[in-house]
């Protein structure tokens, strides 16, 4: 198949264009004048071209529903780990079939927004069965849809009641990890390492047993208290740390100088009137930044929003918007670890998005309004 277009390829901003795709990847990208021929052509007009949006940090495992929590903590009530331990509750209560179905409709919705690949978390069982049986709905759900599905287990979200962090960490570390990857249902491990959560000692204990455990690791770093959690990320070789909201100029350095991923969350940020993260601090200093949603329960519940998510980047954040689309896709991408995703080259697999707009600049003037025209996965077109 060979696509072709008058209009924009974005973020590296080539046009006119054109990509053959073939077995599902990029074959050849280039000048329409310099194209090899193709049985089958597909011309896309003046649309913005884009690699596929990658979601890279969602919770979309849940029951239950916590605005009048949002409303509270918006005329002053504190953030504890109290709201994750009532969406534990409620998820409980939940069946297997209204779980999955919850969890398939967030999904949709996000490829229907444009995201191609989406890294889901557990994290509202907590238990050694509830955090399994989420871990299996996200399995269950992802074989249902052409989206990819990227697993991570947080079975150190909240503390749950009648044990300490430090006790719940040793349950992770010696029981629960162990037991996800033996049954490979999750490629990461995630910890919420932050004040009143997890502390420092408690993270490099959970870190250590997924690394041992053959997973890979990613954190909840300095979105509520400034800890050195992002520091410890780093030594640890996590794949990214993420949020980073309270995140200091060592930090910044610290983060720039290794191969982990700075993941920005600028969505919860905003509900929780925090800090914004430092985007453009750790783009200046050479880090690679990943913009991601964070579609959870509790500090920011929407999913299917990453047009809206870049459109803050290039807004809030400070950055280009064609830093802000990088950072959704390939950015995105590196956080995952998959470096045929998020990328238009040779070779990469062949996920696109033609957008009903001209240029990446849509993304902030849009914002959150722009919408996909047509969508390929592995070139095959899915809708939206
Ligand atoms: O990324 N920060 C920790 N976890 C989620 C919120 C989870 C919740 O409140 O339900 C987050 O913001
Ligand atoms: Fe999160």
């Amino acid at each position: 198949m060979l696509l072709t277009g008058s209009g924009r390829l974005a973020p590296a901003g080539i046009s006119p264009w054109a990509i053959q795709v073939r077995d599902g990847r990029i074959a050849w990208i280039g000048a329409p004048v310099d194209a090899p021929d193709d049985e089958v052509r597909v011309d896309l007009g003046s649309a913005l071209m884009t690699p596929g949006l990658v979601d890279s940090h969602t919770h979309p495992v849940f029951a239950g529903d916590r605005s009048d929590e949002a409303a509270a903590r918006l005329e002053g009530a504190p953030y504890t780990g109290g709201g994750i331990l009532r969406t534990v509750e409620a998820t409980r209560a939940a069946d297997d079939t209204t779980l999955e179905a919850l969890c398939e409709a967030r999904l949709r919705a996000a490829l229907a927004a444009g995201t191609t690949t989406v890294e889901c978390k557990s994290g509202y069982g907590l238990s050694l069965d509830g955090e399994l049986r989420q871990l299996r709905v996200i399995r269950r759900v992802a074989g249902r849809l052409p989206v990819r599905v990227v697993a991570t287990f947080l079975g150190a979200h909240a503390v749950p009641d009648g044990v300490t962090a430090s006790q719940h960490a040793a349950v992770v570390a010696d029981e629960m990890i162990p037991t996800v990857a033996a049954e490979g249902l999750a490629e990461f491990v995630d910890v919420f390492a932050d004040a009143g959560f997890y502390d420092l000692a408690a993270t490099e204990r959970i870190g250590r047993a997924a690394i041992a455990a053959g997973l890979d690791l990613r954190l909840h770093a300095e979105q509520l208290a400034l800890t050195g959690a992002a520091e410890l990320g780093v030594r640890l070789g996590a794949a990214s740390v993420d949020h980073l909201e309270q995140l200091d100029t060592g930090g910044v350095s610290a983060i720039a100088a290794s191969d982990t991923v700075a993941t920005l969350l600028p969505a919860p940020a905003i509900v929780l009137r925090d800090r914004l993260p430092p985007a453009r601090a750790l783009l200046d200093a050479g880090a690679t930044v990943a913009l991601a949603s964070d579609a959870n329960a509790g500090t920011y519940s929407g999913f299917g929003t990453m047009p809206a998510i870049i459109g803050l980047g290039a807004t809030l954040l400070g950055m280009s918007a064609a830093e802000s689309l990088r950072a959704a896709t390939e950015g995105g991408a590196s956080a995952l670890q998959r470096p045929t995703l998020g990328r238009l080259g040779v070779g990469a697999d062949a996920d696109l998005v033609a957008w009903d707009a001209e240029h990446e600049g849509a993304f902030a003037l849009r914002l959150g309004a722009l919408r996909p025209w047509r969508v390929w996965i592995s070139g095959e077109e899915i809708g939206p």
